[in-house]
C-alpha cells in the first residue's frame, strides 16, 4: 500500500518507520528539508522498549516537504495519507498541500489529541474519506531520525465521514498497522472515544505541566486527586450539556491511564519543558467553548487553559 506520513515527528517516525519496514511503500512529508535529507541518507534508527534498535534504510522509503516536492513523483496518489502533525501545526497551507497530495480514492486518517480539528479538515479537503485514530503509543526523537517507542500501546481507528470507498471502514488501514506491529482495532464509535481520549487529556496534560510530574505522581495525593476530581466533574457536565455520550466510569479510566502511564511525562509537560507552544487550546480551551456554547460553568478548565497559555511562548509577541 502506498502510505504518506505528513509530519516526521517522534509518532510519524514511529509509525511510518515501521510500516515501512514491514514492505509498504511510505513517503514522510517533513517540515525542514533538512531533516528530509537527513531521513533520506541515514534512515530511521528506532529503539523498541525492550532496548532493540533497527535501522529503516534510506532507500526503504521517500522523505521530502511539503514546500518543496521538486523530485517527488505527485502522480503517486497514496491509499492512506496519515496525518501525524500536531494540531497547532494545522495550518491552511498544510492542508492544502495534503488536498494536492490526496487523490479521489486517498483515505485521510487524524491523528491528532483534541477536537474540532476533523471540522476543519473536512472543510478544507472536502470529498476525501475521512478518519480518526486515537493512539496511546507514546514515543521520543532525540534528533531527525533516531525514535525510541516508550511502551506498547492501543492504536484505534475510525470513520469520521463515511464516503462510498472501497474501505470505508478502515479495515485495510488496522490490518496493515497489525502487520507492521502495532496493537490497532477498529472502532464503530470513534466520536465517543475522541471525546473519552479528550477529557483524559483534560485532566492529566495540564495538571502534569503545571505540577511538572510524570502522569504516576497526580495519584499521590489526596490534594491533586480532588483537583483532578474537579476537572473530571466539569468536563462529564459539559458533555453532558453538549448531549456527547461519556462513560460513566470515566474518572476510574483517567485513574488507570496515571498508573499505566506512571512514568511518562505528558505531552503538554514535554512542550512546556521545551519550550514549545501546547495543545492546550485544543483540549482545555476547546472545552472551554463548549461550556461557554451551552451556559455550563467550567472555572477549573478557564483556569488550567489560562495557566498553560501563560507558560508557553506567546507565539503573537514579536521582541
Ligand atoms: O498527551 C499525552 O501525554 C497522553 O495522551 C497521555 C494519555 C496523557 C499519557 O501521557
Amino acid at each position: 500500500m502506498k502510505i504518506d506520513i505528513v509530519g516526521a515527528g517522534a509518532l510519524g517516525l514511529l509509525f511510518g518507520g515501521k510500516l515501512a519496514a514491514a514492505g509498504e511503500r511510505v513517503r514522510f512529508w517533513a517540515r525542514t528539508a533538512e531533516q528530509a535529507a537527513l531521513l533520506r541518507k541515514e534512515g530511521i534508527e528506532l529503539t523498541e522498549p525492550d532496548g532493540t534498535v533497527h535501522i529503516i534504510e534510506g532507500k526503504r522509503f521517500a522523505a521530502g516537504t511539503l514546500d518543496h516536492t521538486a523530485g517527488t513523483n505527485l502522480a503517486e496518489e497514496p491509499d492512506w495519507l496519515l496525518l501525524m502533525t500536531k494540531q497547532g501545526h494545522i495550518t491552511e497551507a498544510l492542508l492544502s498541500a495534503c488536498g494536492r497530495l490526496a487523490g479521489k480514492d486517498t483515505n485521510i486518517v487524524c491523528f491528532q489529541n483534541g477536537a474540532g480539528h476533523l471540522e476543519r479538515i473536512r472543510q478544507m479537503i472536502p470529498g476525501q474519506a475521512l478518519y480518526a485514530a486515537i493512539t496511546t503509543e507514546g514515543a521520543k526523537r532525540s534528533d531527525g531520525r533516531r525514535v525510541t517507542r516508550a511502551g506498547f500501546g492501543e492504536t484505534r481507528v475510525g470513520v469520521h465521514q463515511a464516503m462510498d470507498f472501497p474501505d470505508f471502514s478502515g479495515e485495510s488501514l488496522v490490518k496493515m498497522l497489525q502487520k507492521a506491529g502495532f496493537d490497532a482495532f477498529l472502532s464503530n464509535d470513534i466520536g465517543r472515544e475522541m471525546f473519552r481520549k479528550l477529557l483524559i487529556n483534560a485532566v492529566i496534560n495540564p495538571l502534569t505541566a503545571i505540577w511538572r510530574i510524570p502522569n504516576g505522581q497526580l495519584l499521590e495525593s489526596e490534594a491533586r486527586r480532588s483537583v483532578m476530581r474537579q476537572l473530571c466533574d466539569e468536563g462529564e457536565r459539559i458533555f453532558r450539556a453538549n448531549g456527547i455520550a461519556y462513560d460513566a466510569d470515566i474518572f476510574a479510566q483517567i485513574l488507570e491511564v496515571c498508573r499505566s502511564t506512571a512514568g511518562n511525562t505528558s505531552s503538554m509537560l514535554k512542550d512546556i519543558l521545551s519550550g514549545n507552544p501546547t495543545e492546550v487550546d485544543f483540549i482545555n480551551g476547546r472545552l472551554v467553548e463548549m461550556a461557554r456554547a451551552k451556559q455550563v460553568s467550567a472555572p477549573g478548565h478557564e483556569l488550567v487553559w489560562q495557566l498553560i497559555r501563560a507558560m508557553q511562548p506567546d507565539m503573537n509577541i514579536k521582541i
